[in-house]
């Protein structure tokens, strides 16, 4: 059976990609998540896969060295996926050094942790043991506004942020690691996810909550900055799909071929609450693009991030299979069902968060 080590699989994208493969492969596999709990991540993500015989979380902090090499010596990891991160780009403009240390430091514990258990004295490595770094798109900077500009895996790195900068500082360390001692591993860059479970500090939760609550929708700069937005589960597949099927030592660049201003996400959003918010509930009166205030711009904010995702459908034959138009539905119904998560998720310190980025704004 074979063992995963999957890192931050308490947040959004891990925990999503933990109920994946729960799906796909069953009791086939053995999964072991691995996350501190820092604001973003949430136990509740995962209380219904919790019991699972082949299940096992630890709390743990990636740049805890004794910790993160004394799970390798405890179990036979096959897969490593590195989730773990500081992931918000506004926090990072606010706090960089976190962004460094669990982002920077962390990844470069989880390779060293990795290497000493799978390295074999002549340098080769134990059979079939595989890491994947799970990174983004926004190593490679800022486009323009030309539909035909993309970015590709041989794009070069040009980070803007705090957070993408160290991103693209973790990605380095793996290609270093790669080169250097010929370890087994893949970088996957993927474009902006959208869907269940998504902490609501991200633009598409964010503007759900607050638009149910009637509060103001802030848009930063003119609204008009793109993203190429990905569901989320695709994004789960396309991982797996690299890790079994991709070569390794290869960069992939998955993203979601839907890029759309800011703006129009925001109108989406809004006709899609409409749509499907029955006739008598009382959330109806308050979403209304009255709501919909522009605020100040984002520092270094990014104008475009597109992917041509053409590496990752030539050799693997991975798509985005969830149009937009879908993806948005599904992920507001589960935010319907889910009051009570983004209840528990905007207690506590959101509100103290929520103040100190948009008072004064
Ligand atoms: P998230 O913020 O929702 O979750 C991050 C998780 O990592 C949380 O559960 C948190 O508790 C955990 N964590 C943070 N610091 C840790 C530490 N020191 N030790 C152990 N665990 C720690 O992030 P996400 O949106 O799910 O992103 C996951 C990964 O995917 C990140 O590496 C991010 O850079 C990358 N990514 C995200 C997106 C996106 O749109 N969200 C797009 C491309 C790539
Ligand atoms: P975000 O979800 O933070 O992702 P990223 O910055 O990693 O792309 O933001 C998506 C886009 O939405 C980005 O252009 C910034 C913008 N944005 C707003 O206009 N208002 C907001 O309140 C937030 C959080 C983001």
């Amino acid at each position: 059976m074979r063992t995963y080590l999957v890192t931050g699989g308490a947040g959004f994208i891990g925990s999503n990609y933990i109920h994946y493969m729960f799906k796909k492969y069953d009791n086939e596999i053995r999964i072991i998540n691995v996350d501190v709990l820092t604001y973003a991540g949430n136990l509740e993500n995962l209380k219904d896969i919790e019991n699972r015989d082949n299940y096992t979380f630890i709390r743990a902090d990636i740049c805890d060295k004794e910790a993160i090499s004394r799970i390798f010596e405890e179990n036979d990891i096959d897969r490593v996926v590195h989730f773990a991160a500081e992931s918000h780009v506004d926090r990072s403009i606010k706090d960089p050094e976190v962004f460094v240390r669990t982002n920077v430091m962390g990844t470069a514990v989880m390779l060293n942790c990795a290497r000493a258990a799978w390295e074999l004295p002549d340098g080769s490595y134990k059979e079939g043991k595989k890491f994947l770094h799970v990174s983004t798109d926004e190593v490679y900077g800022s486009l323009p506004d030309d539909e035909n500009a993309f970015f590709y895996e041989t794009s070069p790195y040009d980070p803007h942020s705090p957070y993408s900068a160290s991103k693209a500082s973790s990605d380095m360390l793996v290609k270093a690691y790669m080169d250097t001692y010929r370890f087994p591993a893949n970088i996957t860059n993927c474009s902006n996810n959208y869907g269940p479970y998504q902490f609501p500090e991200k633009f598409i939760p964010l503007m759900i909550n607050n638009a149910l609550q009637g509060k103001q929708l802030p848009v930063y700069g003119d609204g008009k900055n793109v993203r190429d937005w990905l569901y989320v589960e695709d994004h789960a597949k396309a991982i797996d799909m690299v890790q079994e099927q991709g070569r390794l030592f290869e960069t992939y660049n998955i993203g979601g071929h839907n890029e759309k201003q800011n703006i129009e996400i925001l109108n989406i959003i809004l006709d899609t609450l409409q749509e499907m918010l029955p006739e008598n509930d009382p959330r109806r009166k308050n979403v209304s693009r009255k709501l919909i205030t522009y605020v100040s711009d984002r520092k270094g904010h990014d104008r475009r991030y597109a992917i041509a995702p053409d590496k990752i459908k030539k050799e693997i034959g991975w798509y985005p299979e969830t149009m937009f138009k879908e993806g948005i539905k599904k992920t507001i119904q589960w935010y319907f069902e889910n009051e009570q998560w983004m209840k528990n998720a905007t207690s506590g310190d959101y509100q103290k968060y929520y103040d100190s980025m948009y008072k004064n704004r």
